[in-house]
């Protein structure tokens, strides 16, 4: 269905593999065009619970922005470009559903962006994050200064940023960037074990907290209120009755996501 990425789903879970291996994956207008459309797919299907994203090979998770697009670009063309790349990294961090990055090699630029737009990240032995656009005479453009700096802190964010240097997998544990380490063929499995887990947990809750963790980032809003507003919307929910009822009753919860 897609000619740049792989897609397979297995129980509730989505697993979207980015499918350029021997371009390292380095995401181009194809891989940009068919992620909106398996995006599309995300929010809109209830079979879809939560969602894997990796990298197909061993080598890299995405190796960045394909370089041989740059060329030529006018300075407009190029904002265009980065817009794009943040609205479709936005709908990741924004999706209703837990998107988890699995990160199986080089996640670097458009990579490490990628990754950091998920809602957290699990990191297999040999995998490398950097934002290497330095070397290259550019920033990241698809919200990698913002999110590298509110996941690791300002400090260690712009040495990265300037210095174009990569971290591998545990100094990404000890900054905060990825939540585990684990050999790579663990990768997949550690990630549909946590998947699994909040699979059974309430969905419109679980969006919520998504919203609520979110707003801490948008300066527009308060997050506190959209902390009460989001906890008050859970209360017209029928799953909020189902797991209060259900804790009462000693009894296993069912949710339906209503
Ligand atoms: N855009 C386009 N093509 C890319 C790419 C990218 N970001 N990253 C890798 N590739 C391609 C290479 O051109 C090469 O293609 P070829 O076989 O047709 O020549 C192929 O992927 C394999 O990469 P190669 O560089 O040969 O592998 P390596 O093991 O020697 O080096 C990296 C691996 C990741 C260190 C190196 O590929 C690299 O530095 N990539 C660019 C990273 C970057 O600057 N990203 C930010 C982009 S804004």
């Amino acid at each position: 269905m897609y000619s740049s990425l792989l897609t397979s789903l297995d129980n509730n879970i989505l697993t979207i593999t980015i499918n350029r291996p021997d371009k390292l994956n380095a995401l181009n207008k194809t891989v940009f065009t068919e992620l909106n459309a398996v995006l599309d797919e995300v929010y809109g299907n209830p079979e879809i619970k939560s969602v894997i994203l990796t990298g197909a090979g061993e080598k890299a998770f995405v190796a960045g922005a394909d370089i041989t697009e740059f060329k030529g670009l006018s300075t407009e063309a190029a904002r265009q470009m980065a817009v794009h790349g943040q609205d479709t990294f936005f709908r990741i961090e924004h999706s209703p559903k837990p998107i988890v990055a699995c990160v199986n090699g080089f996640a670097l630029g458009g990579g490490c962006e990628l990754a950091m737009s998920c809602h957290f990240r699990i990191a297999a032995t040999q995998a490398k994050f950097g934002q290497p656009e330095v070397n290259l005479g550019l920033l990241p453009g698809y919200g990698g200064t913002q999110r590298l700096v509110q996941l690791i802190g300002k400090g260690r964010a712009v040495e990265l940023l300037m210095s174009a240097a990569m971290i591998d997998a545990n100094t990404a544990l000890q900054y905060g960037l990825v939540n585990y380490v684990v050999p790579q063929e663990e990768l997949l499995a550690k990630a549909t074990g946590i998947l699994s887990l909040i699979n059974t947990k309430a969905p419109l809750a679980v969006a919520a907290c998504i919203t609520a963790a979110n707003a801490v980032f948008d300066e527009t809003k308060n997050g506190f209120a959209v902390e009460a507003d989001e906890f008050a919307k859970c209360f017209a929910t029928e799953d909020m009755i189902e797991g209060t009822t259900a804790f009462v009753e000693k009894r296993k919860a069912v949710f339906k996501g209503r």
